[in-house]
């Protein structure tokens, strides 16, 4: 039977949300905005293992406190797929075995998601990924001033998790300094292949910008008290 194992990159310094401290250990809700995204992965039943990457060098992971089942790795790369890449060698998981890639900045993964994930994929020969299709028009701008609009009708935008078959993964992110592997599925189409698209949620946002945080913040806690 393959195991599921989480596999959360936390390597990054989130230069462009312009703190000095990694957006994964800022406070949300005086928990590291980490420890809420490690909360759903480990509290779901559905997952063997829970692996996180930090950076080498990570001078904050030790300070706080973790939700118990986290094997921690410190192996990040240069870029997230490098993380990606080196945290899955680390794992010595077998070829079978599926992981689930998913942003330490994707904080408020609701338990509803990450189920429909795995339901959906199942035994998917390929795996799949969660996505939103775009609800936005979308515009292609250049120095300031819309230059094209771009139809939106088939556009979705990736989110995480990413679930794939470690040794495909693994065979996908051997060129994980390739700048066109912007997440797991890009690397997987690379091989010629189409992951699943599983329709994901408006919540499971990136924290990214200064003023994703009072929201990350504010459904957490929305979320904490519905479920009081
Ligand atoms: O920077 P961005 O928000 O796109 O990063 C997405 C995820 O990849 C974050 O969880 C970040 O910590 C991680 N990452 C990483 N190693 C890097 C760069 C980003 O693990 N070198």
């Amino acid at each position: 039977m393959s195991r599921r194992i989480a596999l959360i990159p936390a390597a990054g310094h989130g230069s462009r949300f312009g703190s000095a401290t990694p957006k994964q250990y800022l406070l949300l809700n005086g928990r590291p905005l980490l420890a809420h995204t490690l909360d759903v992965l480990c509290g779901c039943a559905g997952i063997d293992d829970v692996a996180v990457v930090i950076s080498p060098g990570d001078e904050w992971f030790d300070g706080f406190a973790w939700p118990g089942r986290v094997q921690v790795l410190r192996v990040g790369g240069a870029s997230r797929a490098e993380s990606v890449a080196n945290g899955l060698a680390a794992l010595a998981a077998d070829e079978d075995d599926w992981v689930l890639v998913h942003d330490a900045a994707r904080c408020c993964l609701s338990p509803d998601a990450l189920q429909r994930l795995l339901d959906d994929v199942g035994d998917d020969a390929i795996g799949g990924i969660l996505a939103q299709p775009v609800a936005d028009t979308v515009k292609q701008g250049k120095v300031g001033r819309i230059a094209a609009t771009v139809p939106r009708d088939g556009l979705w935008l990736a989110q995480t998790p990413q679930m794939f078959r470690a040794g495909l993964l693994a065979e996908a992110l051997q060129d994980a300094a390739n700048p066109a592997i912007t997440d797991e599925a890009s690397a997987i189409e690379l091989l010629g292949h189409a992951p699943r698209l599983v329709v994901g949620e408006a919540q499971n946002f990136k924290v990214t910008w200064p003023g994703d945080l009072a929201l990350a913040g504010a459904i957490l806690a929305a979320r904490k008290g519905l479920q009081a």
